[in-house]
């Protein structure tokens, strides 16, 4: 029995015992003023975010109803690569682009962090469910943390609070993910508008399907059901199980002839995931509509098809870029409110403000709470600032998002960012010519992880940052799925770059709502009514397969842009080699294989 008292401990609402052992054991260990249990409410909402008002985390906007502005401290802005450990019992498990530390010894090591950590705050315990809460299995978690901002993003991000708790059943499953700004108060000690530590971890038990989270506030590092559970833990749930857990959005794409197709599309952080699901078609009578913008479960349905589900319940979108012109959609879906915006710049008469959205006004506070002007030389917003919005009320949402069926997948993109070589769309030959694509796929580095921007290194299928395992045996898992179903019922996949660039560094597609008449084309590939081209590389149109009908760009800028270069293919196959050479003996055959065809057929 303990000798601690800590208010709200004993007020659980829940009697499920490995749950409430686990709170206590962290409670005792972290030593919080109080605990309390998050229901999910609005008088929750409306207490945490006048709490936070009142800390100054938080500015409510004027011109947008329930809606906040909040900056982070300048060191915590994005996810930290550098300190995401995946600690499975082996090293050999995590693989080579994993950081590893042995389970014991991480533990060891954030167990001291952890360690009174939340003194003088208020430790959240928050039951959460990723994707629909009538799924036959509901994925269960539970997130513990000190961060207000963190439970209200939550509020946003995942169905939680009183209607997942009602699904622990004594015996449910659930994810333990533990978070801890690493700020503790001392009596009297004033607070921070945005806590965090130095130092941070990011860790995951892929055996035990644990989280342990220290030191950042920010995004990916904090809401832990987004990238920490529904990637990096249920990438390993689903080589378990046989089943996709990936870095994709789920789009709708209805024809003139009202047929209805599902595409998922895998970019990297900041490669336009988001874009393209809200996509505005610049071509007559089709129709996009949303089911996610970041993360799809996809399983095998009893008709041999693959079916997409999106754990998620709201969008972490970029924010600069966004606008009417390139995403309209999103406009609507924040203009309504309810959202979150953090490290944007603040007008002064109460509304957000980034690059991208036309004409700045003549004052901002920018993200740095520094007075900005047109004449500033610095961005008043952070290039990986973001909104946080319910997928709710997002006027194109699916109607079938929430189904806990899925939607049947009938293509997915792979895609990078990438000035040069790759093409605007290449379709694969077939599935493992696909795999290999999404293995080899390279893109240059963004602002959405700290480090360097720009340097191309290889991103495969976009989870560089979120393979919860061994590469080699992630792109083995890829292969055997595909053995397993049959070659007509798996989705095609297709290569896609909207970023390649002209002589004079200016994109050469137009992009955005323009990216339909990729849809278009991809879509009549499947149904054998569009052309393409036989190259080494894959399937790739003319300007004259593709409907380019009144579009407003120069033929020859979209004939550069889907150009196959045999001499920077050839350049790019030492990197590819060095790639699978790091990623070592367990790179499958069958992408070998892939490799030599194409390099023979490179000459
Ligand atoms: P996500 O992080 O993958 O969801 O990417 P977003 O959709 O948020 O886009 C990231 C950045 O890329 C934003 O600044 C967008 O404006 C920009 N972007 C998105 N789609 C396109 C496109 O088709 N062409 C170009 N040139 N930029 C794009
Ligand atoms: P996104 O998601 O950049 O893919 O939208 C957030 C992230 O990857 O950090
Ligand atoms: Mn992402
Ligand atoms: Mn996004």
């Amino acid at each position: 029995m303990t000798a601690v008292t800590i208010p709200g401990l004993e007020q659980a609402p829940t009697n499920h015992a490995r749950l409430l052992a686990w709170v206590q054991e962290v409670a005792e260990l972290t030593c919080p003023d109080e605990v309390v249990w998050a229901d999910g409410s609005q008088g929750e909402w409306d207490r945490l975010t006048q709490k936070l008002v009142d800390a100054g985390t938080f500015v409510p906007l004027k011109k947008k109803p329930n809606s906040f502005w909040a900056a982070s401290d300048p060191s915590d802005v994005a996810r930290v690569e550098e300190r995401t450990y995946i600690c499975s019992v082996r090293e050999e498990d995590a693989g080579a682009t994993n950081n590893w530390m042995d389970p014991s010894e991480m533990k060891a090591i954030m167990t001291e962090l952890y360690r009174g950590c939340m003194r003088g705050r208020t430790m959240y315990v928050i039951p959460f469910c990723m994707g629909p809460l009538d799924a036959e299995k509901p994925m269960l978690g539970v997130e513990i943390t000190d961060s207000e901002y963190v439970v209200v993003s939550m509020h946003i991000m995942t169905r939680m609070g009183t209607k997942a708790l009602a699904l622990f059943g004594e015996d449910a499953d659930f994810v333990p993910a533990l978070h801890s700004l690493g700020a503790p108060l001392e009596p009297g000690q004033e607070d921070v508008q945005w806590p965090c530590n130095e130092t941070k971890y990011i860790s995951h038990f892929p055996e035990t399907r644990e989280i342990w989270s220290f030191g950042s506030g920010y995004g990916g590092n904090a809401l832990l059901g987004k990238k920490c559970y529904s990637l990096r833990i249920a990438s390993v749930m689903a080589r378990d199980e046989g089943w996709l857990a990936e870095h994709m959005l789920i789009l709708k794409l209805t024809s003139p002839e009202n047929k209805a197709y599902y595409i998922a599309a895998a970019f990297p952080s900041a490669c336009g995931k988001t874009n393209l699901a809200m996509l505005e078609p610049t071509i007559p009578g089709w129709k996009v509509e949303t089911l996610g913008d970041d993360i799809a479960w996809m399983r095998f349905g009893e008709d041999g098809r693959l079916y997409a589900v999106n754990p998620e319940n709201g969008f972490f979108g970029v924010a600069p870029g966004t606008d009417y012109h390139t995403n309209p959609n999103a406009m609507r879906t924040i203009a309504k409110g309810n959202s979150l915006f953090t490290n944007v710049a603040l007008t002064d008469d109460g509304d957000v403000w980034w690059e991208g959205m036309g004409e700045p006004p003549a004052h901002l506070t920018s993200w740095k709470k520094q007075d900005w002007t047109p004449d500033s030389e610095e961005l008043s917003s952070h290039p990986n600032s973001r909104y946080c919005t319910p997928i709710e009320q997002c006027d194109i949402k699916a109607p079938e998002w929430d189904d806990p069926k899925g939607v049947p997948i009938s293509a997915i993109f792979f895609g990078g960012r990438r000035a040069t070589t790759i093409p605007l769309v290449t379709e694969s030959r077939d599935w493992q010519h696909g795999t290999f694509m999404g293995a080899t796929l390279s893109s240059e580095t963004t602002a959405a992880a700290v480090g360097k921007t720009g340097v191309v290194r290889r991103d495969p299928m976009a989870m560089l940052p979120f393979i919860g395992y061994n590469a080699g045996d992630y792109f083995q898992h890829w292969v055997d799925l595909g053995k397993r179903a049959d070659a007509d019922k798996l989705p095609k996949i297709f290569y896609v770059n909207w970023f390649r660039r002209g002589d004079d560094k200016r994109f050469l597609w137009p992009g955005f709502g323009e990216n339909s008449r990729i849809l278009k084309w991809a879509i009549e590939r499947i149904e054998g009514k569009s052309a393409a081209t036989e190259t080494p590389i894959g399937y790739i149109p003319t300007a004259a397969d593709l409907d380019l009908e009144g579009l407003d760009a120069p033929v020859e800028d979209i004939e550069a842009a889907l150009e196959f270069n045999a001499d920077e293919w050839r350049a790019e196959i030492p990197l590819v080699e060095e790639w699978f050479a790091k990623i070592g003996d367990k790179v499958p055959t069958t992408l070998r294989d892939q490799l030599e065809t194409l390099k023979q057929r490179l000459g």
